[in-house]
């Protein structure tokens, strides 16, 4: 995700995740994961992933990757490493 320096710092990120997630939910996913700034995602209620026992593919810090439980507890019940589509593998 990305906002046009320009327009940064007026709520439009935030604007965009909330935006995401009520699409993500009409959907019927459970959770949304995601690698970003620990500075941001927190506040519109991403939490990190690994004290929940679901780790990252990707060897970063553990403050970056992060989830977001559209369906409270939706986690409980599962461990385990995210898997990524193979478009990722090249980034
Ligand atoms: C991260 C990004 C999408 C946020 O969009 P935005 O429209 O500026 O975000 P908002 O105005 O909704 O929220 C701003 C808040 O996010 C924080 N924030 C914004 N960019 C940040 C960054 N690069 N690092 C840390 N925190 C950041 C600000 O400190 C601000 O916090 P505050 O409300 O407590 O002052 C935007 O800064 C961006 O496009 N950055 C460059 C691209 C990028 O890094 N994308 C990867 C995102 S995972």
């Amino acid at each position: 995700m990305a906002v046009h320096p320009k327009f940064q710092n007026q709520g439009v990120g935030s604007a965009l995740v909330r935006e995401g997630l009520r699409r993500t939910e009409q959907l019927g996913f459970k959770h949304v994961f995601v690698m970003g700034h620990p500075n941001f995602y927190p506040k519109l209620g991403f939490k990190p992933s690994r004290p929940m026992w679901v780790e990252s593919p990707f060897s970063v810090s553990d403050e970056v990757f992060m989830v977001y439980e559209i369906q409270k507890d939706s986690l409980a019940e599962i461990k385990g490493k995210v898997k990524y589509p193979p478009a990722f593998d090249a980034v």
